[in-house]
């Protein structure tokens, strides 16, 4: 969507993601058919995997160089990365009409968006002043371009449906299946 668009940076991108992840949560709520939650909650899922990859590969390490406080606000995220991790796992593993899927959907929307307010209103700011711009251009094609190494939106009937369901499998264990894809592929 970002992509090859001028003037585009990582912080853009990022923020889209946010975006697009706070968004689905928000439809999850208003969907009844158990299909379609399931496949809007691996979706949510499969995104937000993505995005907070991206952030460890791609952001951490200018968070390190060019912040003051970059190894403790690197620390912070990642303490928050887990507990979305383990409320993304609590959220696979129920089953989709359940209390517990609802209860872990609403931690994840909880966590997600003291995510948000953390990184919007400290980090992304301060990065922007920072780092130069054509290196904060330079990681938006990076992010990417590795998000294309595990497609998401398995939505019924969505074009790559069935390539995501071909790449990593539905439910139970996509967290770490798409992480392992992540990391293992970029680092080659
Ligand atoms: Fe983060
Ligand atoms: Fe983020």
């Amino acid at each position: 969507m970002t992509e090859n668009q001028p003037g585009v940076d990582v912080i853009d991108v990022l923020v889209s993601d946010h975006r697009d992840v706070t968004a689905l949560i928000g439809e999850i709520w208003s969907v009844k058919d158990p299909m379609i939650r399931r496949d809007l909650a691996d979706t949510a899922i499969s995104e937000l995997v993505r995005h907070a990859v991206a952030e460890e590969m791609y952001v951490y390490p200018v968070m390190r160089k060019y912040l003051d406080d970059g190894d403790e606000a690197v620390a912070h995220d990642v303490e928050e990365h887990k507990e979305l991790e383990q409320t993304m796992k609590e959220l696979e593993a129920a089953e989709v009409s359940s209390t517990e899927f609802d209860g872990a959907l609403r931690r994840l929307e909880e966590l997600l968006a003291d995510h948000v307010q953390d990184e919007e209103t400290e980090q992304f700011p301060e990065l922007r002043r920072r780092v130069p711009a054509d290196e904060l251009s330079e990681l938006a094609g990076k992010v990417e371009t590795a998000k294309k190494l595990a497609p998401t939106r398995p939505h019924p009937g969505a074009p790559n449906n069935e390539l995501f369901h071909k790449l990593v499998g539905p439910g139970v264990g996509l967290v770490d299946r798409l992480r392992d894809k992540l990391t293992g592929r970029a680092t080659r």
